[in-house]
């Protein structure tokens, strides 16, 4: 078997996924060349921004390797054509939003900016081109992608002799906020293919880095399944802990020494116990409506069922959430100043993409609530630009802190929302000061103890802590 030497990648799109893959396989692959390109010219620039702190995302650690590969065999840019029809290898990485019209809107994947790119690189690659789904796609993609690459291939007739292309899946795992560790030192890499040449050369690439075990062969459909798969469990889990801590509310358990005294049996594991406001970002609840939506196409309704309870449960926590706001402030928050901290939809991401912070802070502004917000990496237009989107009567007011203490100023209650580290430790005497009494905090993420206000006459409510 000949085997394939991969010499230049390129990537089609340039985003939370895209950029620091790219961005880690260049660090860890001196001799190839890796180029990201992307639609959005904008974006391009940010990534080509001399000054580091002015990427596109946030991501610790991402800075130091783009200092070290860009210019080097890293480059950010907006010419598609050049790049693909250079390229040996190239991966699709576009967005997969959820439909939102049309058949299967509300659950179904969006594939349109997948096929874009498909035929994009059928009508610009040369010779033999390994083409590789990194985006999450429903399961069976890969052979639509086939067949784009195919027919859009007989359309340019001068080029058929020559271009050909294998499909593979290599779905990333990769969680923001921890996106760098997490693609150095991945639990394992996922291939799906069935050309075991151009599986071999992707193999290769992440050898270099991945020890051998930890690189897992599949066929196709098993490798898209198993992107969808892990994150309805992971999601599953998060679910399952958040209905345990109203619960707890109810009963007077804590769900922390729950989530402990459970997540030490090692069937069950520590890892993702944490109740908070629900989950968010840009992949769970797509890619479990996605897995609902196909499990009905495949006639399993009871399937579709089950899965689809899990973003139920997902809304009703972050409703219950506001609601119970609203109950401690004597039923009403209209008028009332109340902080909100933290906005992105977890710590260490300026990322806000189904942020729970969005919902809450929609329902409460429609309630009247006037919102101080402050989240140490999301800015002023993104904020503005999500709650525009999501208030009903766009009548709300709120307004963005440059601070903690400045967004605490008079305000009847604080709401935490993500655990970014500079929420822990605070001096709440002297926040304490700053508030209107009788002052609340509202701690969904854990992150303030009781010994920690006692005596500054605050109200605590912590998620899944049973009075
Ligand atoms: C990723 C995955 O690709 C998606 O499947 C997963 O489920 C969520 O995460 P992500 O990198 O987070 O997407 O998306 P985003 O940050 O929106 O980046 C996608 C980029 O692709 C954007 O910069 C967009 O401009 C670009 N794009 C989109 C193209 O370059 N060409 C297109 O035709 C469409
Ligand atoms: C997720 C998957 O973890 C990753 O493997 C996949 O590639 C993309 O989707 P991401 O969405 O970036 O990554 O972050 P993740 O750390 O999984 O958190 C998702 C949401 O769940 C966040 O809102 C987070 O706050 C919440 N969460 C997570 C909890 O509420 N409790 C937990 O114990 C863990």
């Amino acid at each position: 078997m000949n085997s394939i030497k991969v010499k230049r990648i390129c990537c089609i799109g340039a985003g939370y996924v895209g950029g620091p893959t790219m961005s880690v396989i260049a660090d860890k692959c001196p001799d190839l060349e890796v180029k990201v390109v992307d639609i959005n010219k904008e974006r391009i620039d940010a990534w080509n921004n001399a000054d580091l702190s002015k990427l596109p995302i946030f991501e610790p650690g991402l800075d130091l390797i783009i200092a070290r590969t860009r210019g080097r065999n890293l480059f950010f840019s907006t010419e598609m054509e050049k790049s693909i029809s250079e390229a040996d290898m190239v991966f699709i990485s576009v967005n997969t939003p959820t439909k939102t019209k049309g058949l299967g809107a509300g659950q179904a994947s969006d594939l349109s900016w997948v096929e874009a790119s498909a035929r994009q690189v059928a009508k610009y690659a040369k010779g033999h081109t390994i083409v590789i789904e990194k985006s999450t796609l429903p399961v069976r993609t890969a052979q639509a992608i086939k067949e784009i690459l195919k027919t859009t291939n007989v359309e340019n007739q001068e080029d058929e002799s020559t271009k050909n292309f294998s499909v593979l899946s290599n779905p990333e795992f990769l969680a923001e906020g921890t996106a760098i560790n997490d693609l150095e030192k991945p639990d394992r890499v996922l291939i799906g293919g069935e050309d075991p040449r151009a599986v071999k050369a992707l193999v290769d690439i992440y050898l270099k880095w991945v020890p051998k075990e930890q690189i897992i062969c599949t066929n196709l459909w098993s490798s898209e399944l198993s992107k969808l798969a892990a994150n309805a469990f992971l999601a599953q889990r998060i679910s399952s802990i958040n209905s345990i801590s109203a619960f707890c509310e109810a009963t007077g358990a804590d769900v922390q020494e729950v989530a402990k005294a459970i997540g030490t049996d090692k069937r069950i594991g520590n890892q993702f116990l944490s109740a908070g406001p629900g989950f968010g970002g840009s992949c769970f609840k797509k890619d479990i409506l996605n897995l609902v939506y196909l499990s009905g196409h495949f006639g399993l309704p009871e399937v579709a069922k089950y899965w689809n309870q899990v973003v139920e449960m997902n809304n009703w926590q972050q409703d219950r959430i506001y609601k119970i706001v609203l109950e401690k402030l004597f039923g009403t928050v209209n008028g009332k100043n109340i902080a909100i901290l933290g906005f992105s939809f977890k710590a260490n991401t300026n990322d806000t993409r189904e942020s729970p912070a969005i919902r809450i802070s929609c329902d409460l502004l429609e309630e009247g609530a006037i919102l101080s917000i402050y989240d140490p990496k999301v800015s002023f237009e993104k904020i503005s630009s999500d709650l525009n989107k999501f208030s009903i009567n766009n009548q709300g007011i709120w307004n963005i802190a440059e601070s903690i203490s400045g967004a605490l100023k008079n305000v009847d209650a604080v709401l935490i929302l993500t655990a970014w580290d500079e929420f822990y430790g605070l001096d709440w005497n002297y926040l304490a000061s700053l508030m209107r009494s009788p002052a609340w905090i509202f701690d969904t993420r854990s992150v303030v103890s009781r010994q920690e206000i006692h005596n500054t006459g605050i109200n605590l409510w912590k998620l899944g802590e049973g009075s």
